[in-house]
């Protein structure tokens, strides 16, 4: 085989890979969706009741893919930085786990009720 070939078999190797690790990520799962709900009502609605600066936000704010999205690329860390450094991680992946699993193109759209 000559160089060049092995260099194209690498590269597509490469773009599979990328290609698995992103589908990985496109869903949010092994989080205690039951807990998430609790504890979101107890770390996010403070800020995020209606009349609050923050503005309401539930799991119907956003779709699935937008959740994916606005976690992964660590938004909320930007638009209101520290807010959620209190929050132990596990208890994020709870609260996302809820959002996720009743976001408005879920299965069961909810909210906090
Ligand atoms: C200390 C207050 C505070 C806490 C706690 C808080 N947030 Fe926020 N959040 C904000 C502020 C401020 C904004 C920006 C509002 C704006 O500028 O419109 C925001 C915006 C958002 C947005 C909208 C951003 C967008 O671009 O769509 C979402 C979604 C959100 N927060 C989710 C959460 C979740 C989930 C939690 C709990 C894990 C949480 N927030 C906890 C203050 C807070």
């Amino acid at each position: 085989m000559r160089f060049s070939h092995v260099l194209i078999l690498v590269t597509c190797f490469c773009a599979v890979g990328s290609l698995a690790g992103n589908s990985a990520l496109a869903a949010i799962e092994g989080g205690d969706a039951a807990r998430g709900k609790m504890l979101a009502v107890e770390d996010c609605l403070p800020c995020h009741i209606q009349g609050a600066e923050a503005g309401t936000m539930t799991p119907i704010s956003k779709t699935q893919r937008q959740w994916v999205r606005f976690f992964e690329k660590d938004r909320h860390n930007k638009i209101a930085p520290g807010s959620w450094d209190q929050l132990p991680e596990q208890d994020l992946k709870d609260i996302m786990q809820y959002i996720y699993d009743h976001a408005a193109d879920s299965d069961q759209p909810a909210t906090f009720d």
